[in-house]
């Protein structure tokens, strides 16, 4: 709030705020704080797979907890809408999706990284720091869309789909499979500019399409 607020206030950007507890007080406790930031709206990562303590991934896998948590951070935020980012691997998404949506959430974000491990043969070490950390990028779009398709499915809230965005296409395929908006996470460590690549990319196939907006490509299954 103290630094990277400031200069993003001074943007016309919409801003959301994506937050992390180890405990649902924690959320609380942020949830409050940020109600009173010049922000648009809060995220909350209940999904980190790179936690080594209680918190992030463990609210995510329980539906229940993962509601209560809501509930808790809904209340604290005021009027800033709530984003809840769910993880890719949970055993029953729709239920997940369901209960989210009744706590309150304005919007679901899916999917966080995936839970994913690297070796290296000749320090026979782990490449990542917990030994375990979360697969990004191009690998995990199939997965990302089958749980953006399940989610949409599940809830009326806005589903905000990502998981490999890596160009206009990859964008299209997650709004064909419902979701409302789209993020895009490790392009941008590749290439600070895909976010205003896929956007122009989106207007030229629409054009071409000759169609005026994104509305209406959903695939009809
Ligand atoms: C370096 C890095 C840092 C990340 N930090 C966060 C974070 O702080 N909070 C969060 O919810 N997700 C975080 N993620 C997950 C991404 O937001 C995103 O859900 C995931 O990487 C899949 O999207 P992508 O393939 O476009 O990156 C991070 C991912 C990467 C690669």
């Amino acid at each position: 709030m103290k630094e990277a607020l400031p200069p993003l206030v001074k943007t016309s950007a919409v801003i959301g705020v994506n937050v992390i507890g180890k405990t649902p007080e924690e959320y609380e406790l942020l949830a409050r704080r940020l109600s009173q930031a010049p922000i648009h709206f809060l995220e909350l990562n209940v999904s980190c797979p790179n936690l080594k303590s209680k918190g992030g991934l463990s609210f995510g896998s329980d539906p229940d907890a993962c509601a209560a948590l809501t509930e808790k951070a809904v209340k604290a935020a005021g009027d800033k809408p709530v984003m809840v980012k769910l993880p890719p691997l949970v055993s029953d998404l729709t239920s997940l999706a369901k209960k989210v949506e009744s706590a309150g959430a304005s919007f679901i974000s899916l999917i966080n990284s995936v839970p994913a491990m690297a070796v290296d043969i000749n320090k026979r070490a782990p490449k990542l720091g917990i030994a375990t950390g979360g697969l990004s990028g191009p690998p995990i779009k199939p997965l990302a869309l089958r749980q953006v398709f399940m989610a949409a499915k599940a809830v009326k809230i806005p589903v905000v789909g990502l998981g490999g965005i890596f160009s206009y296409q990859d964008a299209l395929e997650f709004i064909m499979v419902g979701a409302a908006a789209v993020q895009i996470g490790t392009a941008i460590l590749v290439d600070p500019t895909a976010p205003l690549k896929i956007i122009e990319g989106l207007g030229q196939w629409l054009k071409k399409q000759k169609l005026t907006n994104l509305k209406n490509l959903k695939l009809d299954i």
